[in-house]
């Protein structure tokens, strides 16, 4: 994403602070950040923290006397690519609900052309009075994104409705909202993670995959606004906003959920690393050692999920697969390609110890037509990279 022009409105809630990573995170993601605060908001947190961070004077005063004769609540607006206000009180949803400009912040916000996210925070009582519902529901019909506030213990005390969302969250909304939504028209099937196979009620076999790159794949196709499924093996790893999430253990499982809704979906992702093999017969009792030198488990083949996907589609669908290897990459990943009759194989080299679990890594992608060496980059870039190959 190029780099834009997000304008971080902070009023005074005790979760100000939280502001501080939300400013710090689309800043190291190479954004210019602008902070407005207001006087309440001042009372909780120094503008000093949100300037060391951004690079950027906070701004709060409307009148202050400024050197380039800017009228600076309009240059403010007018460079505005997203506005995203947060914690909001009661006071400014109520102001920007009525029209009311008489600080910076709410001059800005009266003024600026930009989509503008609020993020409401406050008390729960406060929350659910029923005027400042009415405010809130009047933005939302006049197009202003409004951020559910989280459940939970409250600042004063109370349970419930009210708390600003973890920074990550809110960064997501702010990037969602700035990504052009070039795959709104498409339907995306990911899987991602590892499947494990009982052997006894302690033990399983599994295969190495953190499922970040199903993650990723599945994150970026939201944002880029298609309607997306995520099917994904044991992880730890938290669901992407905006996906319909799915949570399999099996290979067995995960062959009954793509089997029951692939044919919805006009591109299907398979990053899962699904097992081959899976225990015969699964032992009710821990197994014992029993004082044997030796065991042997026998293994049966599983399904094997995407030559089915490939066997039952129609022409129109689109299969993409993964393949790990650890020699003769683009060979045995061309093998893959045209056995399995997908549309697209994404070969990675698993002897490249800078890829498992991290957030970056590098690999092949092959189509009939082209082979493209993706270098070291983000896992959403590469898929990004890999949408684009598609679109
Ligand atoms: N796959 C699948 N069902 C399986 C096994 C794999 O759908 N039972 C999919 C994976 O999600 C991936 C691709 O097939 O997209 C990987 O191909 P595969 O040949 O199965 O890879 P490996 O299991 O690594 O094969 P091999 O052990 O033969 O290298």
């Amino acid at each position: 994403m190029d780099k834009k022009n997000i304008l971080l409105g902070v009023t005074g809630g005790i979760a100000a602070y939280k502001m501080v990573n939300v400013a710090s995170g689309l800043t190291k993601k190479g954004h210019e950040v602008h902070v407005i605060m207001t006087d309440s908001a001042q009372e909780f947190i120094s503008p000093i923290s949100f300037k060391t961070i951004t690079g950027f004077v906070v701004e709060s005063d409307l009148f202050e006397h400024n050197k380039d004769q800017e009228v600076k609540h309009i240059t403010l607006a007018d460079n505005a690519d997203l506005m995203l206000i947060g914690p909001a009180t009661a006071n400014i949803i109520g102001k920007v609900a009525n029209g009311i400009a008489d600080d910076l912040l709410s001059t800005i916000v009266t003024a600026v052309r930009s989509p503008v996210i609020i993020a409401p925070s406050m008390n729960v009582n406060m929350f659910n009075n029923p005027i400042v519902q009415d405010n809130i529901n009047y933005l939302k019909q006049k197009g202003y994104d409004m951020i559910s506030p989280a459940e939970g213990r409250l600042a004063c005390g109370y349970e419930g409705k009210g708390r600003l969302p973890e920074p990550e969250i809110l960064i997501d909304y702010v990037l969602k909202k700035l990504t052009e939504k070039d795959l709104a028209d498409k339907k995306i099937l990911v899987t991602a993670g590892p499947t494990q196979e009982r052997i006894d009620p302690v033990r399983y076999i599994t295969n190495k995959s953190s499922g970040k790159m199903g993650y990723a794949l599945a994150k970026r196709a939201v944002y880029r606004g298609a309607k997306v499924k995520l099917i994904s093996g044991p992880t730890t790893l938290s669901m992407p906003l905006g996906v319909d999430f799915e949570r399999v253990e099996t290979a067995l499982d995960l062959y009954n959920s793509v089997m029951n809704c692939f044919k919805d979906f006009d591109i299907v992702v398979m990053a899962a690393a699904v097992a081959d093999f899976t225990p015969k017969d699964y032992a009710e009792d821990k197994l014992k050692k029993d004082n044997q030198d030796n065991f042997t488990l026998n293994l049966k083949r599983t399904n094997d999920v995407i030559k089915e996907v490939v066997k039952n589609k129609n022409k129109e669908q689109v299969v993409v697969g993964f393949a790990a290897e650890s020699k003769d990459l683009i060979v045995n990943a061309e093998k893959k390609l045209i056995n399995k009759g997908l549309d697209m194989i994404v070969a990675n080299d698993i002897k490249n110890k800078k890829i498992f679990n991290k957030d970056e890594s590098e690999v092949v992608v092959i189509t009939r037509e082209q082979k493209i060496d993706i270098s070291r980059s983000a896992k959403e870039n590469i898929a990004d990279r890999i949408y684009d190959m598609l679109k």
